[in-house]
Formats: C-alpha cells, sequence, structure tokens
C-alpha cells in the first residue's frame, strides 16, 4: 500500500503516525521522509529504515512511490509547499496514493491548515475517498466528542468538505506522553509495548541492592510500558479501522539485517 502523510501544519503528528501507526504496523515499507535533511523524527526508530528528501528532489521521490509497493511518505512542515507545488507539476503522483492520511490536532491554526490541506487535495483531483482525516491528540479519548474537540475540521466535514475526504467512522489517536518518550528510547509504541521486561523484579533487586538510579529507572520503565500498553492498543484500533483487510502483524523486523 501507498500512503501519503500529509498537512499544511507542522505538529499534527505525521511523522509520529508515519512511524508508530503505519510503519510499526507495515515494517517492510519503504519510508521516505520529505524533510530536509536530518530535520526528521521519523529516524528515530532504529528498527526502521528511513529515506530523507527534501521535495526539491521529487523526480526521486516520485521514482520511490512509483517503484516500491509499500511505501510511506511524510511530508515534513518545511516541505510541504514545495511538495505541493511538485505535486501540481507531476499531476499523477497524487493519483498513486492509496491513501493520503491527513492528521489533525485540537489547536485552531492546525484545523484550519487541516481544512485547507483537504482543500488543496480535491483541487488536485484526488479521490475524497481516499483522503483519511485523523483526529490526534485527542484529549480525552471517547470522553468528549469529535465535533467538539475539532469543531472546525467537524463543521467543514458536514458542509464543504462533504465527499472530499473520510471523517468518519472517527479515528481518533488520544493524547499520551509515551509519543515523547519512544524519542529517548527510539523504539515503536509497539516494540515498547510488547517489551517484556520484569521492572517489578528490576525494582525489588534494586530495593535489594540499594542501588537508588536501578530503582529510578526500574520504576520509570514500568510506566513508559503502561502507557506504551494503552497507546498501543489505541493504535491498533486505529489500525484496524482504517486498514480493515489487512491482518494484524505483532512483530516488528528490522528491514536490513
Ligand atoms: N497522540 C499524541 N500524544 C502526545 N504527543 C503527540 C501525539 N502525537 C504527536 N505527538 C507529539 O507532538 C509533536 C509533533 O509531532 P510530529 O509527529 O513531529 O508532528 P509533524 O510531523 O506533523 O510535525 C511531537 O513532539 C510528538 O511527540
Ligand atoms: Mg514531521
Amino acid at each position: 500500500m501507498k500512503i501519503c502523510v500529509l498537512n499544511l501544519s507542522g505538529n499534527v503528528g505525521k511523522s509520529t503516525l508515519a512511524v508508530h501507526l503505519l510503519a510499526a504496523f507495515a515494517p517492510t515499507s519503504r519510508i521516505v521522509s520529505v524533510e530536509s535533511i536530518n530535520a526528521s523524527n521519523v529516524n528515530d526508530v532504529d528498527a526502521l529504515d528511513v529515506e530523507e528528501l527534501s521535495a526539491s528532489r521529487f523526480k526521486e521521490i516520485f521514482r520511490e512511490i512509483m517503484l516500491n509497493d509499500d511505501v510511506i511518505v511524510d511530508v515534513g512542515a518545511s516541505n510541504v509547499a514545495a511538495f505541493m507545488t511538485e505535486m501540481t507539476r507531476f499531476k499523477s503522483a497524487v493519483g498513486e496514493f492509496d491513501l493520503v492520511l491527513v492528521p489533525t490536532v485540537p489547536a485552531d491554526k492546525q484545523q484550519r491548515d487541516t481544512v485547507a490541506t483537504i482543500g488543496w487535495l480535491h483541487k488536485l483531483g484526488i479521490d475524497g475517498k481516499r483522503v483519511r482525516v485523523l483526529f490526534n491528540q485527542h484529549p480525552s479519548e471517547g470522553l468528549e466528542p469529535v465535533e467538539v474537540t475539532y469543531a472546525q475540521v467537524a463543521g467543514f466535514a458536514a458542509t464543504d468538505g462533504k465527499g472530499k475526504a473520510v471523517f468518519e467512522p472517527h479515528a481518533i489517536v488520544a493524547m499520551n506522553e509515551v509519543y515523547e518518550l519512544t524519542k529517548s528510547s527510539r523504539k515503536t509504541v509497539m516494540a515498547l509495548a510488547q517489551d517484556a521486561t520484569d521492572w517489578k523484579a528490576a525494582r525489588v533487586e534494586a530495593k535489594r541492592a540499594g542501588d537508588l538510579v536501578a530503582l529510578e529507572r526500574a520504576m520509570a520503565g514500568q510506566m513508559a510500558h503502561d502507557l506504551a500498553v494503552t497507546a498501543q492498543e489505541n493504535l491498533a484500533e486505529v489500525h484496524a479501522l482504517l486498514f480493515p483487510a489487512s491482518a494484524p502483524t505483532t512483530a516488528i523486523r528490522s528491514r536490513r539485517a
């Protein structure tokens, strides 16, 4: 499957979702990060192989998209304008994507940019069924309706946005600190959730040895693991919603041995 993660705004979770929602479930995918070199944070996971290309090298990006059957393109905010310009020059490029995922977050500016992104994709002529809005950083999943937290996007969905993107059933990714924690661990949320370290035993041992550093590590490890399990349950649900036909993948493999 060929997927592009796009939004005119930065900080909507494009890179986060490209890794933890898309790549973690399809570890053999080619990941193309359209970003100025080394500005990407998709590279932060050791098990994933990421190609960084700036939008000025669009022909190479287009080649990657055409050559690979499974590709995830994460368009960074620094390159999104240039990327969009190139997509209007190479008119068939957008048609290569099975799915364009447009994450949004509750902040006003990001919601406005989400609406603009969907409008722009529509103008490019992409089928609205292939454009999927993802409601990210939901403060309390399930408790507050999408119509309230993401009022601008929901309003657009009910009016001008009709047919330009798929909004429902709502794909909601909850706010979870674990996405920040993964940056230092360089692992996916999936890998952290599957980590079998017995933190309780480690804590007992650290206490016995009077090792305060190890004790702190064991407590932090337990909390990070719990958060990862919660986040992974959420991601698995959202993944099943977006890709109903695909079989669940449990293990993450490195692309390069
Ligand atoms: N669901 C979430 N819960 C908590 N933090 C998140 C979530 N999604 C993204 N973030 C954080 O928000 C920031 C922006 O995410 P990022 O993926 O870099 O956005 P983009 O690629 O769109 O600029 C990062 O620090 C990331 O860890
Ligand atoms: Mg990014």
